[in-house]
């Protein structure tokens, strides 16, 4: 891919916990022509200290405003818990940096909407950690859609389903710092590569329900670790209904516990030519008035979909695309 600008990116980290350890700092660091990170922060000092030794960053702040004054950082990984997504993505904008934001963008629409307006007025990239686009099936199906393959989409059912699965560690239950509950954490991954999928048609209406029968239990079992059930504040189910400009619609289901056979995670796609399940990747079409049902081949299955998503990030700010 050519380069519009030569020069390597400089990256700041702001929150060096899981997964910017686990993920946005092993991706950029894998691709050293394309960006350097040089600047780590951490409320916690020996968080930042830890990450900064295992990858070998200079800069170690506790403060990450001391970051963004850094003219070294051209773009900041913003990788702190979700009711500190806005703040710093704002700061940095202001500050003239690009930003990659961590999944789900922000705790509530106007809050996202306001950190999207920053971003165009500074004239920055923004993107949210959405790694899903960037699995191999995810690519694959996007091909087949954007072939006509599938027709014209009109109904997606999106679903996010775990059977007992509230964590029992950080803060997934604490609505004042997580936003909400499962629909917040794990089906906003499935509604946007839904979206995605779709071409993101625009949502036009919204209709939904959330239901908290579990959580505040004693008495149910957890396989995600032990939650603290007198202070759960988030919903444990939540479903909704999407209705899309084009006239299509998304059903969108979303659960930490519920009573079901098994976990889903899964979206199926209807199209008039045919149609998809993403996970596992299956494909349906009527061919010779019979259906066939198959599952592609998937080139390169082993990617690490959040270098991957690094790397576009930083492909995007280096070749000004999008
Ligand atoms: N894309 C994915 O699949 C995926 C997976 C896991 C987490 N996430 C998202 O990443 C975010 C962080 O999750 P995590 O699991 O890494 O959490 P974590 O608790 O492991 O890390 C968050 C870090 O932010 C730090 N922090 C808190 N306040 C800060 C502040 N004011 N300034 C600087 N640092 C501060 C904490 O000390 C901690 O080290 C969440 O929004 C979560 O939704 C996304």
């Amino acid at each position: 891919m050519r380069l519009v600008s030569k020069k390597k990116l400089g990256i700041g980290i702001i929150g060096s916990g899981g997964i910017a350890q686990g993920a946005h700092m092993p991706g950029y660091a894998a691709i050293p022509d394309l960006c350097e990170i040089v600047a780590v922060a951490d409320v916690n000092e020996e968080t930042a200290r830890t990450a900064a030794q295992k990858f070998n960053v200079k800069h170690v702040f506790t403060d990450y405003r001391k970051l963004l004054e850094m003219d070294e950082v051209d773009a900041v990984s913003v990788c702190t818990p979700n009711y500190l997504h806005y703040e710093p993505t704002i700061l940095a904008f202001q500050a003239g940096k690009h930003v990659l934001c961590e999944k789900p963008i922000a705790m509530n629409a106007k809050q996202a909407a306001e950190m999207v307006a920053a971003g165009r007025k500074a004239g920055k990239k923004f993107m949210v950690g959405y790694n899903l686009r960037f699995a191999p099936t995810s690519q694959l199906l996007k091909t087949y859609i954007d072939a006509g393959d599938l027709g014209e989409i009109y109904f997606a059912r999106a679903q996010a389903l775990r059977r007992r699965g509230i964590p029992g560690w950080g803060v997934f239950i604490d609505k004042s710092k997580q936003g909400g509950g499962p629909l917040i954490d794990i089906g906003v991954h499935i509604l946007d590569l839904t979206l995605w999928l779709m071409g993101h048609p625009k949502p036009i209406a919204a209709s939904g329900m959330t239901y908290a029968k579990f959580g505040h239990r004693s008495d149910v079992v957890g396989f995600m670790g032990q939650w603290d059930y007198k202070n759960f504040t988030v919903e444990d189910f939540a479903v909704g209904l999407v209705r899309l400009e084009n006239g299509a619609t998304i059903s969108l289901e979303s659960s930490f516990v519920a009573n079901i056979p098994e976990d889903v995670f899964t979206s199926t796609l209807c199209g008039t030519e045919g149609g998809a399940l993403t996970h596992p990747l299956t494909i349906v079409r009527e061919q010779h008035r019979s259906l066939q049902v198959f599952k592609p081949e998937i080139p390169n299955p082993n990617i690490n979909t959040h270098a991957a998503e690094v790397k576009h990030f930083c492909e995007c700010i280096l070749n000004d695309t999008e």
